[in-house]
């Protein structure tokens, strides 16, 4: 299988490109839109007739994997065009790519398309996004069926953590700071609550789905339901010597530009019916790799 991985600089298309990199049965190529990470070759997305792109047509897909969007949820909200411009119109591009190859286009969604009141969710409960961000990724969603419907895979995910060039997210971040020695002092939401995953077990389970062939939308997420004050002291407690400062708080003391799912996260019944051997790591698993890595300061 040839997968081009179009958003490889980015935390689950990086963990993509690096997992099937290792697979015999596929030969990935992984693009990055305006960060050049370890590996990856650039391609616009947006532009599709930019000469500096990667030649897709000598590569030939057989599979398009779309991790690209503008993923920072409150800068969306307040720019709602480059939102449709980067997450819809990125994916509108991908389906013409797909379409050309006739390649399957996998799309990775997330449960901000639901309203986050009684999660977690199932791959059938109705959407009903609350913010730009979930609203745009809806959309991308419903193009990518309605232009493919046999040929398709949609991931859901949420609160993705592991290992990134850039560390951008949650879990990383407070390894960063434990590592450097500097102290940590964070305000966190104790009524937001998701199924952390990482980004690694999405590489393996989209394997498995690409593998066998199959079609539709189907959950990604580990068995941990944590809020972020629990997730962050999953982390915290391993480090008892540092200095950390966590203040609980709530979602709307935030003022956040955009709404959060609050009872958010997603079932993975699905997927675990049909891989019932599929072992999903949960945090604690990362960060006993992840200390074995880190040299801490004295
Ligand atoms: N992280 C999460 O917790 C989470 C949760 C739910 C869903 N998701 C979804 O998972 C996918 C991957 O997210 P991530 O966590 O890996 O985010 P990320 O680390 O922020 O990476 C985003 C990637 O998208 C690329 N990109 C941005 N605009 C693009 C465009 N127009 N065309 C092609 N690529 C573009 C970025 O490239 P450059 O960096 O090179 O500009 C980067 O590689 C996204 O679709 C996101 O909505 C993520």
């Amino acid at each position: 299988m040839k997968v081009l991985i179009l958003g490889a600089s980015g935390l689950v298309g990086g963990n993509c490109l690096r997992y099937f990199s290792i697979k015999e049965d596929i030969t990935p190529i992984g693009t990055y839109f305006s960060y050049q990470a370890k590996d990856t070759i650039k391609f616009n997305t947006l532009d599709l007739t930019d000469p500096t792109n990667f030649d897709i047509n000598a590569f030939d897909p057989d599979i398009i994997l779309h991790c690209g969007a503008l993923t920072w949820v409150d800068y969306c909200e307040e720019n709602p065009e480059e939102s449709y411009t980067k997450t819809v119109q990125s994916t509108l591009n991908a389906i013409h790519l797909a379409k050309k190859f006739s390649a399957k286009l996998v799309y990775i969604s997330t449960d901000y398309i639901f309203d986050g009141e009684t999660g977690p969710y199932t791959e059938e409960h109705p959407h009903n996004p609350k913010s730009v961000y979930g609203q745009h990724k809806w959309e991308a969603e419903e193009a990518v069926r309605k232009a493919l419907p046999d040929n398709h895979l949609i991931l859901r995910i949420t609160n993705v953590y592991g290992d990134e060039e850039r560390n951008k997210n949650f879990i990383a971040r407070m390894l960063d700071n434990v590592a450097k020695n500097e102290p940590i002092a964070f305000s966190l939401p104790a009524d937001q609550y998701a199924t952390p995953v990482n980004a690694a077990d999405i590489a393996r389970a989209l394997y498995l789905l690409l593998r066998d062939k199959k079609v539709g939308v189907y959950n990604i997420a580990s068995t941990d339901w944590v809020n972020r004050m629990q997730l962050a002291n999953m982390v915290l407690k391993r480090f008892p010597n540092h200095q950390i400062n966590i203040t609980p708080i709530t979602t709307a003391e935030l003022n956040q530009a955009a709404s959060r799912p609050l009872l958010g996260g997603l079932i993975t019944k699905k997927f675990m019916d049909e891989y019932p051997n599929f072992h999903f790591t949960n945090v604690d698993d990362y960060l006993r790799k992840k200390i074995e890595e880190i040299t801490l300061p004295n």
